[in-house]
């Protein structure tokens, strides 16, 4: 992989402008290479705690329909540090505050968001709503995860933390673990991870929550090894960059179904002692049990610094979509 210095080449900046970014079997390698370098590019600014102003002038609206910590918090920093200025709405449909609580669809309120600002983050709780959202959209829309659909965004920083972490994506073992039925970061996670020269991609995860067949099946002609088990400890012992992910509790049909699965994959100190040297653990967070407070001791335990790359790579995002990388 090269090794970036600098934004990106111009024809590789306009390549992006008015683009959506929906998932990432809609992006190239070279369009993940540019995001990766532009990410890189803001990451070095903001190390040397430079006051960017690419976007001024620039607003964008934080549509949150399903709880977030870390996607709505970074997006808002990242337009923040670019100089931008940030409207949101956050609510769950429990607690509505937006005219979702009258009866308003997605599409006529993003309909309605097209003329207030320069771009659109939005999260929804429904599978493929992306499609709906980027049916209304006239300014670029991001996804900030759509059900158990797709985290474009989040497979991206995770991606660039590779990167940062181990120096490159090519040649490693990887493994995604835990949740791979409903977690929607797995499933882009491994459409982005297709996109390298992998050595392998072991699927651990339960029985009852494997990786549907539908992702393993659009994968399956780009002759990359994906071995599927239902074992931590074998996923522990073999891979170079260890996912782990929560059990999403809130997308089970049944309360007994999440209860069989809530605890069968659990980290603890015992699977980072199987580990190959050099090995890193990831996780999208939020964690709830599935890695034991100790493994935070372990260097390699990249989870929290992985959270903060979610600044640098939204803010290439939001500067590539609106052409405003300067
Ligand atoms: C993930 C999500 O929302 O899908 N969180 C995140 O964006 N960092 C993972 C999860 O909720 O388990």
């Amino acid at each position: 992989m090269a090794n970036f210095s600098g934004k990106p080449a111009q024809a590789a900046l306009d390549k992006f402008k008015n683009r959506n970014i929906m998932d990432i079997s809609s992006l190239s390698k070279e369009d993940l290479q540019t995001i990766m370098q532009t990410a890189a590019y803001y990451d070095q600014a903001l190390a040397e705690h430079k006051r960017l102003y690419d976007m001024d002038g620039k607003i964008m609206a934080a549509l949150f329909f399903e709880p977030s910590t870390r996607t709505r918090l970074s997006f808002e920093s990242a337009m923040e540090r670019l100089g931008g200025k940030v409207i949101t709405v956050t609510e769950t449909p429990a607690a509505q505050t937006s005219s979702t609580a009258k009866g308003e669809t997605l599409y006529d309120s993003i309909r309605v968001v097209n003329y207030y600002v320069d771009v659109i983050a939005c999260r929804s709780p429904i599978k493929g709503a992306r499609f709906e959202i980027e049916r209304a959209a006239t300014v670029p829309y991001i996804n900030g995860g759509d059900g158990s659909g797709e985290h474009p965004t989040q497979a991206l920083l995770d991606v660039y933390t590779i990167y940062k972490e181990k120096g490159g994506l090519d040649g490693w073992t990887y493994a995604i673990c835990g949740d791979l039925k409903y977690g929607r970061a797995p499933h882009s996670l491994l459409d982005a991870l297709c996109k390298f020269d992998v050595k392998k991609i072991i699927l651990a995860s339960p029985e009852e929550l494997r990786m549907p067949r539908e992702n393993i099946d659009k994968i399956k002609d780009l002759g990359i090894e994906i071995e599927e088990c239902f074992d931590l400890d074998y996923a522990a012992k073999n891979a170079d960059v260890i996912y782990m992910t929560r059990v999403q509790r809130e997308r089970f049909s049944s309360v007994e179904e999440y209860e069989r699965n809530k605890n069968i994959f659990i980290m603890t100190q015992r699977h980072v002692d199987m580990f190959k040297e050099g090995a890193i653990i990831l996780h999208p967070l939020p964690r709830v049990n599935e890695i034991a407070v100790e493994v935070d001791d372990y260097p390699g335990a990249a989870y929290f610094r992985q959270a903060g790359n979610g600044v640098p790579t939204r803010m290439a995002l939001l500067a590539l979509v609106t052409g405003s990388v300067k």
